[in-house]
């Protein structure tokens, strides 16, 4: 196994950028808000933090844990960690390698549509405070076939070209200077949002709960986005971990990451929210919330055109990120175990997402009204890997971890890397993957489907 000359991260740094690179994205911008609208607020987001630290940090310690214990892809690194005769645990990989298709079929449309948004922000035709008129140009950008089939293929083709240049060269270069950017224009837009009459309503929406709200499918819905927005569940962080450095410190990186993650959403949310509510928007809009609030605060301030843009420039830029984390799933799975070249792997990847991103990127026009179990294709594709794949691979993770692989592996992996480490952050986390987690996962997801 050449393993020394696998590609990887240059430096412990790089390695936490790219991380933070696949964890921000869409999700936070576009995802938090919309279902934080549509299920009622603040009970929501409690469950989502909840769903976070006692589920989400831990799993994503143990995937990147394995990753770099195994130095392989997704589905290869299960086969290499299990015990003789347990290569059946490889199907987490495979599950994950669906998960990446599935995941990017409808995200890339959504990607696209922030593209498209870059150029109607120049122009000025999405200027304006009044939902009405919002709605429209949304709706019909959206409801346009080729349209939409247009900015999803930029997207792919944009993503697939650097993907195919590898890890160090293409992601991480690419993810390194872009966050504090980002990071500032979103409090900018949070000051505005902040300021504008009626503000409160947005803001005790997003911070008073009300737990009467909560149902079962609103907690598997936030478990859901909890694995979707720290890309947990379907072997990105499991691959990612496997390109660390010896020396990268597992339990430190993942909790900055969590923590950077989770104020870019509250930013995205205290941007939002308080407009929603200033300018007479639906906060269960959906997919379309964002699209709409966020011209109406830029068009609300001075120089409004040039934030927008750039707001709409750093948000497709820090899609790209969390995009190249997905695509690396397939790719190095393609290019590991099939001994694809890198390009032919991109390549195939690209295509595969290519073709299921057709009827994602048609179900909001041509083909709204083919549904199967009452869900348009875009709304399907994320159900099932938001709301099932990702818990379900999340489980076996787990399970994996806790009893097959054991707490000797982590402890003497972390001795002999000479990371000082805190024994108690390994156990506790240990403790979480074992027992808490699992069965936190398993009775929200029979829950929330009604099985149980
Ligand atoms: N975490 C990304 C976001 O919140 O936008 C989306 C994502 C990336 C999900 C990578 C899953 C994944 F493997």
């Amino acid at each position: 196994m050449a393993q020394s000359n696998r590609d990887g991260f240059t430096s412990t740094f790089g390695a936490l950028v790219a991380t933070l690179g696949s964890a921000v994205g869409l999700g936070n911008i576009w995802k938090f808000p919309s279902l934080t609208g549509s299920n009622g607020g603040a009970g929501f987001l409690v469950v989502y933090l909840l769903a976070t630290l006692l589920v989400g940090l831990p799993v994503m310690i143990a995937e990147c844990m394995l990753g770099r214990s195994a130095r392989a892809d997704a589905v290869t690194s299960f086969e290499r960690l299990a015990p003789k005769g347990q290569g059946g645990w490889k199907v987490i990989g495979w599950m994950g390698f669906a998960a990446a298709l599935l995941i990017m079929a409808f995200y890339s449309e959504v990607a696209g549509w922030v593209y498209a948004y870059i150029f109607k922000a120049i122009s000025g035709s999405i200027a304006t405070t009044d939902p009405k008129v919002a709605g429209v140009a949304f709706g019909e950008l959206v409801s346009n076939p080729w349209a939409s089939l247009f900015w999803q293929w930029v997207v792919l083709g944009l993503t697939g070209f650097i993907i195919a240049f590898g890890v160090s060269k293409g992601i991480e270069a690419v993810t390194r200077r872009l966050m504090p950017v980002l990071f500032a224009l979103l409090i900018l837009l949070c000051i505005r949002s902040l300021t504008l009459s009626g503000a409160g309503q947005g803001l005790s929406f997003l911070f008073m709960p009300d737990f009467a709200k909560v149902t079962p499918a609103v907690i598997l819905t936030a478990l859901g986005l909890a694995f979707f927005k720290l890309s947990l569940g379907m072997g990105t962080m499991l691959t990612y971990g496997s390109y660390f450095r010896p020396e990268q410190n597992i339990p430190a990186t993942a909790a900055r990451v969590m923590l950077a993650d989770l104020s870019v959403s509250l930013l995205a949310g205290i941007a939002i929210f308080p407009a929603v509510f200033a300018f007479g928007f639906e906060p269960a809009a959906g997919p379309s919330l964002v699209f709409m609030t966020i011209p109406a605060v830029f068009t609300s301030m001075p120089g409004g055109v040039i934030f927008m843009t750039a707001f709409f420039v750093l948000t497709a830029i820090a899609s790209v990120g969390a995009i190249l984390s997905l695509l690396e799933v397939p790719v190095a799975v393609l290019s590991e175990r099939f001994h694809l070249p890198r390009k032919g792997a991109a390549i195939a990847t690209i295509g595969l997402i290519g073709l299921l991103g057709v009827p994602a990127a048609l179900s909001q026009g041509t083909m709204a009204e083919v549904k199967l179990f009452g869900l348009t294709a875009f709304d399907l594709f994320d159900f099932l890997s938001s709301n099932i794949l990702l818990p379900l691979g999340g489980i076996l993770i787990c399970l994996f971890v806790g009893w097959v692989y054991g707490l000797a592996g982590p402890e003497r992996q972390m001795a002999e890397t000479g990371t000082p480490m805190n024994r108690l952050t390994i156990r506790t986390a240990f403790f979480l993957v074992r027992y808490v987690a699992p069965l936190a996962i398993a009775v929200v997801l029979l829950n929330g489907l009604k099985l149980f």
